[in-house]
């Protein structure tokens, strides 16, 4: 179904330039009597003719300016040029962020949250679908509820995986899931959920107060792609406000494979779960960063 445009053109303002035009991705606007119109049919509300008009006479009315506002820092409302960042300041950003699996019994406030949730909203997205949603955790006996519905989900998993006669089952059919999750997870899994039954310890979510669960609604072109865009720019939020993160694959899995779970979260069944990021104030501290294991880019000769 065709969404209503919501580009709005000042024509008084315009001086038919044409910049947007040539940004525009949908080919919705044109030059009628040397101003821009809205001649489209489509259009995906990207807002770059909005960001690129030199006359400020454009408007994309579906467009939220609140969703750059900020609850925990004030912004400069003002595009970055390119090359306008300094790349040592952002990849030291990226590299200094860690996987946190320490963390303080501090509480972190809904408004640093929704501050996370609107940085990661500023992904891109498959088509500008915005199809993500975003369920916010604010406190440590919510996370631990739903960290006990994952750890049910991997004792009754464990259970059938320490059974040859289901193993062999799994291997008869399809891609023998159930032998390949026993060799690689079975053991650790077992001992995570011993510590936790005998000791207490939260080795899923690390004791973290707080997170985010992010997934996508129907409808979206590139769900698990723009979901995980936004995680990663919610990781390299939180470090950025002082918070440690980490991302929690086997909540994720344990959602995949039994989406009751959402009902404890009040996440919709028609909705799917990308990624659950544990959130707080870390309990660890690092003094150097250590980097990654060496890449061998491809740079293909296609001339023949
Ligand atoms: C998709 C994905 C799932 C992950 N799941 C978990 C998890 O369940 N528990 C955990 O402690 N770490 C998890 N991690 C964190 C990785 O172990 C971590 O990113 C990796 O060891 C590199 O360390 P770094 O994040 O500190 O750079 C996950 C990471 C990714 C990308």
């Amino acid at each position: 179904m065709a969404r209503e445009i919501t580009v709005v053109i000042d024509r008084e303002k315009c001086t038919g330039c044409g910049l947007c035009l040539e940004v525009c991705p949908d080919r919705t606007i044109s030059l009628e009597e040397n101003r821009a119109a809205v001649t489209g049919e489509r259009c995906m509300e990207c807002g770059h003719c909005r960001a690129v008009c030199p006359a400020a006479a454009i408007e994309v009315t579906a467009l939220a300016p609140e969703s750059l506002r900020f609850n925990s820092f004030a912004m400069e409302n003002r595009w970055l040029e390119w090359g306008a960042f300094a790349p040592a300041e952002l990849v030291r950003l990226m590299a200094s962020r860690r996987s946190c699996r320490n963390y303080l019994a501090k509480p972190v406030s809904r408004a640093l949250l929704e501050d996370l949730v609107k940085i990661g909203a500023t992904a891109p997205s498959g088509t500008n679908s915005q199809k993500w949603t975003f369920t916010v955790l604010d406190r440590r006996d919510q996370v631990e509820k739903f960290g006990n519905r994952v750890a049910l989900f991997f004792r009754k998993l464990n259970k059938m995986a320490a059974n040859p006669f289901y193993r062999l089952l799994s291997g008869f059919t399809g891609k023998n899931e159930l032998g390949n999750y026993y060799r690689r997870y079975f053991a650790s899994v077992q001992r995570a959920l011993d510590l936790r039954d005998r000791e207490g310890c939260d080795l899923l979510f690390h004791g973290a107060p707080a997170a985010i669960v992010v997934g996508s609604e129907e409808g979206a072109s590139c769900p698990a792609e723009d979901a995980l865009l936004a995680s990663q720019n919610i990781l390299l939020g939180a470090h950025a406000l002082g918070l440690g993160s980490c991302l929690i694959g086997f909540a994720v899995s344990a959602i995949k494979h039994d989406p009751a779970i959402k009902e404890i979260l009040t996440i919709p069944r028609r909705e799917k779960v990308h990624a659950v990021i544990a959130l707080g104030y870390p309990a660890e501290h690092y003094q150097r960063l250590t980097g990654r294991r060496p890449l061998q880019p491809r740079f293909p000769d296609m001339s023949g």
